[in-house]
């Protein structure tokens, strides 16, 4: 039987969330069911804080890995700033705590006028600007209502970083940042605006990145750049480097987060250090290191059947709920919450859910147990990119999270009605 680090954890046989079993939790919220540990969140939280206690920093949570209200203010209290890709995700951070809305870096290729009004409204720390474009519309928001908008400009150091296709950003076929070459034009056309204050280099060169080299080659980049921009006689304050530490899916090969963290701050601090003194702020916007491994998806097993010799384990969870296995062909270990020695044997079966489509499914090919209809099972590493991704495909309503912390359960989100779906539409004709 395998252990799983601090959140998930069996005790005789049945697995709980910090101190409460997950079949309890099943039958008292249904499933599927997201279920978070408090205590993991703010562990690796606390561990990636360490790594970098040397430098002056702030770990600006990348709200789209996840983002529930109560985790948003879990993090904030605990100090954290946020990465905000949208209106939606800003207004998520000014519910979630006010005072954080003074530690939001503002990231995506497509800001609107509104979503920049809004978030010159608010007073955020940072906008990271993608494109010349943008530059222009943020000064003409900014000097409509004489705010400034301190920027700093998202470059694309073209370094290669393993992880899939739809996730690596920073190569220069890629959609994000500005070439790293057109960036000092770029900052002296930024600083003759009357409410642009150039105050950053950022980056940001993809995610689920195991290697920690790519990083320190981005950051000895954007090191490089910030040198000249300040001989330029800019005034750089941050270095943002963005998110993408990527986590180990399969419990066979763990990785010592603690350990992890530190080569990762090693990486990116080593070049950083380089700099004279005094040195920029150093922000970072981790979202799955943080939040993936302290989140599972809860799922019950409806049918088991076989066509021809493949096996299927139907469950009631879907892609509209974890779309990472469809999108990304990502393996997330599957496990039943009961689990006893005597189950020990193992068949293949695909997990798949009800969803109308082959692309359906939660594992392909999974080692399991002999399952019964009606059992639950656990999906781990689901806490980022999971409920964030989840949509209503196939009129299915969207799962409800619960918050566990000792003893203690949160409903953080209550379970989606039909009644819920249908009230946006009308029929009109
Ligand atoms: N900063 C920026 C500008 C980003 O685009 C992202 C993620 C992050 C930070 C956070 O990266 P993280 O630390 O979580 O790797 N849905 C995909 C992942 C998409 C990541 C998008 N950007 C998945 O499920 O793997």
């Amino acid at each position: 039987m395998f252990t799983r680090p601090p959140g998930f954890t069996y005790k005789k046989d049945e697995l709980h969330c910090d101190g409460v079993s997950i079949n309890r939790l099943a039958k008292k919220f249904g499933t599927p069911l997201y279920v978070y540990s408090a205590l993991a969140i703010r562990e690796r939280y606390r561990t990636l804080e360490r790594a970098f206690h040397h430098v002056r920093h702030t770990l600006c949570y990348s709200v789209k890995a996840n983002s529930n209200l109560s985790i948003l203010r879990l993090l904030a209290g605990m100090g954290a700033g946020f990465d905000i890709v949208s209106g939606g995700e800003l207004e998520r951070v000014r519910r979630a705590q006010k005072k954080a809305l003074k530690k939001v870096v503002f990231s995506g290729v497509g800001k609107t006028a509104d979503e920049l009004r809004l978030a010159l409204r608010n007073g955020i720390l940072l906008f990271n600007v993608e494109s010349e474009g943008e530059l222009e519309l943020l000064a003409t928001c900014a000097s409509e209502l004489r705010k400034t908008a301190n920027i700093a400009l998202r470059v694309n150091p073209d370094v290669p970083a393993e992880t899939h296709p739809y996730i690596s950003t920073g190569l220069r076929e890629h959609k994000f940042g500005v070439p790293i070459g057109n960036a000092r034009e770029l900052c002296r056309r930024a600083a003759e605006h009357k409410y642009l204050r150039v105050a950053g280099v950022s980056l940001h060169i993809g995610s689920q990145i195991g290697d920690v080299a790519p990083f320190h080659l981005a950051m000895e980049r954007a090191v490089e750049l910030v040198m000249q921009l300040l001989a330029d006689g800019h005034n750089i304050r941050f270095i943002d480097a963005g998110g993408g530490l990527g986590i180990s899916y399969n419990s066979a090969a763990p990785l010592d987060f603690t350990d992890q963290a530190h080569r990762y701050a090693e990486a990116i601090t080593e070049p950083f250090l380089r700099m004279k003194k005094p040195f920029p702020h150093l922000l970072l916007e981790p979202g799955r290191s943080i939040i993936a491994p302290a989140g599972a998806l809860v799922t019950r097993v409806l049918y088991l059947k076989r066509n021809g010799n493949k096996r299927f384990t139907i469950v009631d969870a879907a892609m509209n709920d974890l779309i990472r296995p469809s999108l990304y062909q990502a393996r997330h270990e599957i496990t039943p919450v009961t689990f006893t020695r005597a189950r020990s044997e193992r068949v293949q079966s695909d997990v798949a859910g009800p969803i109308c489509e082959s692309g359906d499914f939660l594992a392909r090919d999974a080692m399991l147990p002999a399952l019964t209809p009606g059992e639950n099972l656990c999906i781990f590493d689901a806490g980022a990119y999971g409920m964030s991704l989840a949509s209503n495909y196939n009129s299915r309503p969207r799962a409800a999270e619960v918050l566990v912390e000792g003893t203690r359960v949160r409903l953080i989100r209550r379970r989606e009605t039909i009644k819920d779906l249908l009230q946006e539409e009308a029929a009109c004709l």
